[in-house]
């Protein structure tokens, strides 16, 4: 399996830029930061990970100040543009918990960052990067969410954006957060995997700078989700979660927050016994990374056939499986597959409790719940789910969830006979 630790004394190489370097997971060799655009080693084609001379400890987070560019100390650049991202709120759910049955449970609601998902994170660094590297031309393969930050962060910069999109497969929301803020938008016939594959391309020729997860510097910023959950988690209890659920398409945020734990490891802020547990939870008909922990696979099978409610994780060919799986396995976590019913349940769950989330976030609670039902997260864990997107994101999904409106006459005693069933 791929070795992921990271050396604390790692001697600076001759290409690093400010402490910066970029280092193939596969191969190990190491690459120019801010040279010129690369998002696979060009030795091996391995996937690349952004290094640094130092890693941050708690205390070189900065106090002023909030969200993202806090973590500062963790991030290749001071500031970027910034709407500003991060510092989300971590909910206490305190009759789902019950339900659930975790010693306690909380939501960190990502679908509060200014686009509404946690991929703004990832974003303000990487648009701070394609600055740095003089680049016109922005572009991503979307499910919706990367496409709406995209936009709405190439377009603060003043660089023009260009989004590709599985035709028919996108949120409505985030088409419209896509198109107002001003991306160029092609919808393609084919799914999330396809347009992944043709972007790709264009970037490798020259045509635009990728902003898909694949991009080693988006999950640098999406790092900071973790900062933010053990730091809430020990002002407010004294200690850490012992398990993070999160969904997963890309398996960037998996990736990132592996990289978030083995960064305060390297630097001897974190035990590496006290690292939570990563979970993740991919939807019942696009689960590639769920069958690659349960057969013990070193890497994913491509799932050509994908089908989910959940459309920000409809994909078959999640790109970070190769930094992901051993997040997975090495802290001690899991990988689940929910049924569409399961995560409308959830959905619904988070709602009563006033925390509106998309469908794929709320694939969270569902594996949470299914494992804990299994008996694989036990009575006296302490658990944070994340949830990637606001309600708003997919309203169709959400009204399809939720009760019907009644017509009611334009009479106030017409409206209280209806109230009173009558
Ligand atoms: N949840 C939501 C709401 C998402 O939009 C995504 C990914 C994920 C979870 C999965 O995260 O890829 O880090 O495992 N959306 C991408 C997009 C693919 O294009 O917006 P991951």
């Amino acid at each position: 399996m791929t070795d992921l630790t990271l050396a604390r004394d790692e001697p600076t190489p001759d290409v690093a830029a400010d402490g910066t370097w970029l280092a193939c997971i596969e191969c190990g060799a190491v690459h120019a930061p801010f040279d010129a655009p690369i998002y696979r080693c060009p030795d091996c084609s391995g996937l690349l990970e952004a290094r640094y001379a130092e890693y941050p400890t708690f205390e070189t987070f900065a106090e002023e100040g909030r969200g993202v560019w806090r973590y500062a100390a963790s991030l290749p650049f001071e500031s970027g543009v910034s709407l500003p991202e991060g510092d989300t709120p971590l909910h206490a759910v305190p009759r789902l918990e019950d339900e659930i049955g975790t010693r306690t449970l909380r939501i960190k609601h990502e679908g509060m960052n200014p686009t509404g998902s946690f991929k703004d994170r990832g974003m303000t660094v990487g648009v701070r990067v394609a600055a740095e590297l003089g680049v016109g031309r922005l572009a991503c393969a979307s499910t919706g969410n990367t496409s709406a930050a995209l936009a709405a962060y190439g377009g603060r910069g003043g660089m023009q954006t260009l989004v590709l999109l599985p035709a028919g497969k996108v949120a409505a929301g985030k088409v419209a957060q896509a198109s107002l803020h001003g991306a160029r938008i092609l919808e393609v016939d084919g799914n999330f995997d396809a347009c992944l594959d043709i972007v790709a391309e264009l970037a490798d020729r020259g045509e635009a700078y990728l902003l898909n997860s694949l991009n080693p510097f988006r999950l640098e910023g999406q790092k900071t989700i973790g900062f933010e959950i053990l730091e809430r988690y020990q002002a407010d209890y004294g200690r850490y979660p012992d398990r993070i659920v999160l969904p997963v398409g890309n398996a960037g945020n998996t990736a990132a927050l592996y990289k978030a734990f083995r960064e305060l490891v390297a630097s001897g802020a974190l035990d590496a016994e006290d690292v939570p547990k990563l979970t993740g939870v991919q939807a019942a008909g696009a689960a590639p990374m769920v069958e690659a922990i349960e057969e013990g696979a070193a890497d994913i099978e491509r799932w050509e056939s994908v089908e989910t409610r959940a459309t920000a994780i409809r994909i078959g060919n999640p790109v970070n499986a190769r930094k992901a799986l051993p997040g997975i396995r090495k802290t001690g976590g899991t990988a689940v597959a929910v049924a569409d019913d399961e995560i409308t349940d959830a959905q619904r769950a988070l709602a009563s409790e006033g925390v509106g989330v998309e469908p794929a976030s709320a694939a969270s609670v569902a594996g949470l719940r299914k494992l804990r039902e299994a008996g694989v997260v036990e009575s006296d864990e302490d658990v944070v789910c994340l949830t990637t997107g606001h309600l708003l994101k997919d309203p169709d999904a959400a009204a399809a969830a939720g009760t019907e409106p009644e017509p009611v006459p334009n009479d106030t005693d017409a409206v209280l006979d209806h109230l009173r069933g009558e």
